[in-house]
């Protein structure tokens, strides 16, 4: 692998796609070819600022926080909590003890199922999700089922990937308690309309959780004007580390809550007879969290926040055209995941070619794309298919990017059909 220069990248790009260069992991070749990175729905790459900001605070200002009088660890709660307030105002959360870290979007479904879901669901109660979640947003919720006797509903998805809109409300009902529900799809790139689904859900009194894992890369999310009750996201999806996300709940459902796990920091006091609860956001964070990681997030979010998404928007969706079209002259090409509204995501098949064959001889054209079923069985069973090969776009990727996958797609015709 070789490093490219910047100045030669930033000439390639124009637009929004000129903040590849903030990105240096983009600047390398992979098996001598110019990398183009088009996995970011896996985990996207990080700015510079990133990387800069999580270095600085590992040198100098490492301690724990919230328990420490001394300067290092003064510093360190500084910048934990500084960058749980950037998140707050960043989602327009009505203030930032609404805003729990967790380990990433997964952890922060686990919190909300096993906390909320074991107060509030009964025998006879249902949980909405619908065929086209990731496991981690169906799995939770069965086991707090099994635990609670409340019954798993899923709402079918239409033939280009789309929610059945008309079954979702027949299936949300009075003994529904809770809807969760993708934003943006990971296998399929469709953008839910989840105004509608909230409003529909709240009038049967239930509460609603967004999976917001796919969303926060190419959208700004303002979880009030939503309006909804939970909100997940994850901290490498959205140009962050690994290893952190966030919880957004209203603060009086999760002043109701019970906490998720025991120890350090949850805490007020302590006895043998008795515990009492410490107030949010700590009573959702026991145990040293990741501290390292908020700071990361927290530039992340600053980065982000210098960014006009009317132009990513633009951008993304100029990518997804250009791409879909491009990939549509292939022959035995089949896009799973047509739908109307979508992110810049592109699930497919390509002939009978094994999608992880497909990933690697793409990937020897220098090309990163993933492959599988993308943690969503059921959107794979729902189109017939084992697998597909997705490729996923985000604000740094251009048009060469899509010529150098549809190069490597040609590649493995040649060599398998
Ligand atoms: N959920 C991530 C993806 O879609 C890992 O690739």
């Amino acid at each position: 692998m070789s490093a490219v220069g910047n100045v030669a990248s930033s000439a390639r790009f124009a637009g929004i796609a000129a903040r590849r260069a903030d990105f240096p992991a983009l600047h390398q070749e992979v098996h001598g070819k110019p990398l183009a990175y088009l996995d970011s729905a896996a985990s996207a790459q990080r700015p510079q600022a990133v990387i800069d900001a999580m270095v600085a605070h590992e040198r100098r200002n490492h301690a724990n926080v919230h328990r420490g009088v001394h300067q290092l660890s003064q510093r360190a709660t500084d910048a934990y909590e500084g960058a749980r307030e950037r998140v707050s105002r960043y989602i327009n959360a009505s203030g930032s003890d609404e805003i729990i870290f967790t380990r990433g979007t997964t952890e922060s479904i686990n919190l909300v199922a096993a906390s909320f879901g074991k107060m509030r669901l009964e025998p006879g109660d249902e949980v909405l999700v619908t065929w086209m979640e990731h496991h981690s947003n169906i799995v939770p919720w069965q086991m707090i089922c099994e635990q609670t006797g409340a019954r798993l509903v899923a709402v079918p998805i239409t033939h280009t990937g789309e929610l059945d809109l008309e079954a979702f409300h027949r299936l949300l009902t009075d003994r529904t308690r809770i809807v969760a529900v993708v934003h943006v799809s990971n296998a399929l790139g469709t953008i839910n309309p989840v105004q509608d689904i909230i409003e529909a859900a709240h009038k049967v009194g239930a509460v609603v959780l967004l999976d917001g894992a796919q969303a926060t890369p190419h959208m700004r999310i303002d979880v009030q004007a939503l309006d909804c009750d939970f909100y997940a996201l994850s901290g490498h999806k959205t140009f962050g580390p690994t290893g952190i996300g966030v919880l957004y709940g209203k603060r009086a459902l999760l002043d109701a809550m019970p906490p998720y796990q025991g120890g350090g920091e949850m805490i007020r006091t302590v006895t043998f007879e008795k515990t009492t609860w410490n107030a949010l956001p700590c009573k959702f964070e026991a145990g040293t969290q990741n501290i390292t990681g908020a700071v990361g997030l927290g530039a992340a979010i600053d980065y982000l926040s210098g960014i006009d998404f009317a132009e990513v928007a633009r951008h993304e969706a100029d990518l997804l055209e250009y791409a879909t079209e491009r990939l549509s002259e292939l022959p035995g090409i089949r896009l799973i995941g047509t739908a109307a509204a979508k992110a810049s995501v592109l699930s497919f098949t390509l002939g009978d070619i094994h999608a992880h064959d497909l990933g690697t001889v793409v990937d020897m054209e220098g090309v990163a794309i993933r492959t599988g079923h993308h943690c969503a069985m059921p959107v794979m069973e729902h189109f017939g298919v084992p697998a597909t090969a997705r490729a996923s776009f985000a604000l740094y990727n251009d048009r060469g990017d899509v010529d150098q996958l549809v190069t490597g797609l040609n590649r493995a015709a040649e060599l398998f059909l």
